[in-house]
């Protein structure tokens, strides 16, 4: 079983596992990320085999400073002054690949483009005493729920790692927002931890969305974040045998004798909605009914990325494809 830390004595025994070629899991302001050395194949062939994740999906660089950054990645004007905007932070920028970056190919899957992140606390400081960047999937099982506690991360993961750096529940709650520069536009490519308003306001344009050339987010588009119960959506009704998954202080009919109850936000708070996304899904989960019914979620502002989550963990399984 992993050993779980306090992150405030865990950064010495981090820092030996990622230098050994190991994964370590570790608190980041989105999710639990599963880090490796990006730099070290073995270490970043670890994270798929513990994640059990289709090799072809990419993962994304992580970064202490722009410096490091700018070693890895080709930033043009854009991407340059969303970084600025809001790194650290859950922004996830595409760029093309600086020739000669030291990056393992594992990591990429082969593309010629990465992904870049600066993330806050703990997995930064991380970063800047390895001074290399790392690879962080989430630290969750393929196809799974994210997790957002060491707890959840521990109790997935935790007979295939050997460290879970515990920083307690993350603050955002959600995955960072990825977006990539398009000949002067931007695209969302997945909705995350930044609202992607926020992303067009400090841009003073609005984002391309959908219908992108090619693969970019390979992992983005099948069932994922699924629980092993159905998931229904936009439920104004619950079922007895279904667990009730309730946003804002209207409940759906029937909701007294539903398998059991959690609320996103008694309040309507997109923000505490996203926070409390993943382990709410994972508690309702628990109970065993045959499935979550999900009350409506307005989609502006994180609501955006909430139902997008929602909507992958509801997707049929039938035809599983790549996970994140
Ligand atoms: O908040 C986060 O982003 C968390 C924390 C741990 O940093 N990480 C995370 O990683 O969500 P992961 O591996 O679960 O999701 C990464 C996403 C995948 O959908 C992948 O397809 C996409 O990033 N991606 C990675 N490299 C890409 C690239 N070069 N072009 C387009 N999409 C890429
Ligand atoms: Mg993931």
């Amino acid at each position: 079983m992993a050993e779980i830390l306090a992150a405030g004595v865990a950064l010495k025994p981090a820092l030996a596992l990622l230098r050994a070629g190991d994964v370590v899991a570790i608190p980041t302001e989105t999710v639990y990320g599963l880090a490796g050395d990006a730099t070290n194949g073995i270490g970043v062939a670890r994270i798929f085999e513990a994640k059990g994740r289709p090799r072809f999906n990419p993962l994304i660089a992580h970064v202490a400073d722009m410096a490091m950054a700018e070693h890895i990645g080709l930033f043009d004007r854009l991407s340059e002054s969303l970084a600025l905007a809001f790194w650290p932070g859950p922004l996830t920028l595409v760029l093309p690949q600086r020739p000669g970056n030291g990056i393992h190919p594992l990591v990429t899957a082969g593309l010629d483009t990465i992904a870049l992140r600066m993330p806050r606390g703990f997995g930064r400081d991380l970063i800047a005493n390895l001074g290399r960047p790392i690879a962080a999937p989430s630290a969750n099982s393929s196809g799974r729920i994210s997790a957002t506690t060491a707890q959840a991360v521990a109790a997935d993961l935790g007979d295939r790692i050997r460290l879970v750096v515990n920083g307690g529940a993350t603050p955002v709650g959600l995955e960072s927002t990825i977006v990539k520069a398009e000949g002067g536009r931007l695209r969302l490519l997945r909705p995350g931890g930044i609202a992607a308003g926020e992303i067009e306001a400090a841009v003073g344009m609005a984002l391309l969305r959908g219908g992108s050339a090619g693969i970019e987010a390979p992992g983005m588009l099948a069932s994922h974040y699924a629980p092993d119960a159905a998931v229904r959506l936009d439920a104004r009704t619950v079922a007895q045998d279904e667990a009730l998954l309730g946003f804002g202080d209207r409940r759906a009919e029937g909701w007294q004798h539903a398998a059991a109850f959690r609320n996103l936000s008694q309040s309507g708070d997109l923000r505490e909605a996203a926070t409390n996304l993943f382990a709410h899904m994972q508690e309702l989960d628990r109970v065993g009914a045959r499935a979550i019914a999900v009350e409506p979620i307005p989609s502006d502002g994180l609501g955006e990325a909430i139902n997008d989550r929602l909507s992958r963990a509801a997707a049929p399984r039938d035809n599983p494809a790549p996970a994140a």
